[in-house]
């Protein structure tokens, strides 16, 4: 197969150089956006009158036709001709002839690359931010479904105080709240359309970029071709963006399968979501959970990679560049899948409310509302600590729970205790008490999941 560019060579490519330097294996996921770039800068040049309108024709129909066959699998793709571009460039002048030879026409791959790399992340970033609010949707139907259960919540992994588990899985929402905004601003920087710049210094033919940005459905033109050609900005956003959003599903993950283990008891996950062990014929196990938390790993990877690989690049394209490509993929991949998986998972899940119930009042967990209750008899905050930590060692000394003494021996530890503290110490009664701002009470729960109502409409 004739090179593109084997004007100025004698010799033919090593057959090693040939399968080292390919990208056609991986790039030709971009084919639609190449020839969705190609269209439109085709239709750019007949407007301007840099080929004719017959000759634009052929091209989009030669591109059209293209499309076709590769969707129904037919396109012959060689790794001689290295990538997407100059796969489809070639076969196009073979099919409508010296047409086809006018379509790079001020235009290098350095550019085309770039704006095909832009289409499409815009594509996935929109996709990745309709699954994070399918996600969130999830997340406030099981919030509000179990609005009322009370269960331990933590710190240190240790028990701390008593929340709503509705409040628990509403933080999950605002996480995902974030990670939306952020893929909705990174899509802001790589709606910016690069193409017409060129190899890197643009070009002395009379193009007009911002016809082909708006043919393309671009924000904006980037308005430095040196910089257009270089920039992976946005990609590194956006692989910035999917680690951020792995972390939050791994820690998810990580509190799943704590959360179904035999000494937690919280949740069952269905046997849909779960898979067995091939020797020991009871279990059950939370593979997909443990596979997304698995996946961050790769993830944070190609974040890295990325960084690491643009970090020494002298301006402007340096072909170190097609290797931005696997991380990328590999992230969009990785990302929507779990996405996609865990929605299905958690609409699945079933809490054993009645033990996060059971559980909520163990480890003290009421502690601190026994030191509010002394701050809001006057007593000064450090002061009520100490007496309550007082109260809590005597009760672990006689391994009994803080309801386990009775009136008489809680006012002993101060004359400010009398009858009304017997609520106080009830874990219902501490989350319903709980009404500040964003806090857990079943008051602010509401609001939470009011707001997210709205939010996601
Ligand atoms: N396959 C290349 C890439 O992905 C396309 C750009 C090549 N440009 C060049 N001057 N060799 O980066």
């Amino acid at each position: 197969m004739k090179k593109l560019w084997s004007g100025r060579f004698t010799q033919k490519t090593s057959g090693t150089v040939e399968s080292f330097t390919e990208s056609i294996s991986f790039d030709k996921k971009l084919w639609k956006h190449d020839i969705k770039g190609s269209t439109a800068h085709a239709r750019m040049l007949a407007r301007q009158r840099i080929i004719t309108k017959k000759e634009a024709d052929a091209i989009v129909a030669g591109l059209q036709q293209i499309s076709v066959s590769i969707e129904n699998g037919s396109f012959p793709f060689s790794s001689e001709l290295e990538d997407i571009h100059m796969n489809i460039e070639s076969a196009l002048t073979e099919n409508i002839g010296p047409a086809g030879k006018k379509l790079h026409t001020a235009r290098s791959r350095n550019d085309q690359v770039a704006v095909d790399l832009r289409l499409y992340l815009k594509d996935e970033m929109k996709k990745i931010v309709q699954l994070l609010k399918a996600l969130q949707r999830t997340f406030v139907r099981l919030a509000e479904k179990n609005k009322g259960a009370v269960m331990p919540g933590y710190t240190h992994l240790q028990r701390a105080q008593p929340v709503l588990l509705g409040h628990h899985l509403l933080a999950y929402t605002a996480m995902f709240q974030r990670d939306r905004e952020r893929f909705q601003d990174c899509l802001k920087r790589t709606d910016v359309c690069p193409l017409g710049a060129c190899a890197l210094s643009g070009t002395s033919l009379p193009t007009d970029r911002a016809y082909t940005a708006k043919l393309l459905g671009f924000r904006e033109v980037s308005g430095n071709s040196i910089d257009s050609v270089s920039d992976r900005d946005f990609a590194l956003e956006f692989l910035s963006c999917a680690a951020i959003t792995m972390m939050h599903l791994s820690r998810l993950a990580e509190e799943l399968i704590l959360w179904s283990t035999e000494e937690f008891r919280f949740i069952e996950m269905s046997d849909r979501f779960t898979t067995g062990s091939s020797i020991m014929p009871q279990k059950k196990n939370p593979d997909v959970a443990e596979l997304m938390r698995g996946k961050t790993g790769r993830v944070y990877g190609n974040l890295v990679a990325l960084l690491t690989l643009m970090k020494g690049l002298p301006l402007a394209y340096n072909r170190d560049m097609q290797e931005d490509k696997l991380p990328v993929f590999d992230s969009v991949e990785t990302l929507e899948a779990c996405l996609e998986v865990l929605d299905g998972m958690l609409q699945d899940l079933k809490f054993n409310t009645e033990r996060l119930s059971l559980t909520s009042g163990e480890g003290y967990s009421t502690a601190t509302d026994i030191a509010e209750y002394l701050v809001r008899k006057g007593v000064p905050f450090r002061e009520a600590h100490e007496i309550t930590g007082r109260i809590v060692l005597s009760c672990i000394s006689r391994n009994i729970p803080l309801t386990g003494l009775s009136l008489k021996e809680l006012s002993a530890f101060s004359p400010k205790i009398s009858g009304d503290i017997i609520p106080v110490l009830d874990p219902a009664e501490s989350v319903r008490a709980r009404t500040s701002f964003g806090g857990t009470s079943p008051s602010e729960v509401r609001r939470q999941i009011n707001y997210f109502k709205k939010l996601l409409k």
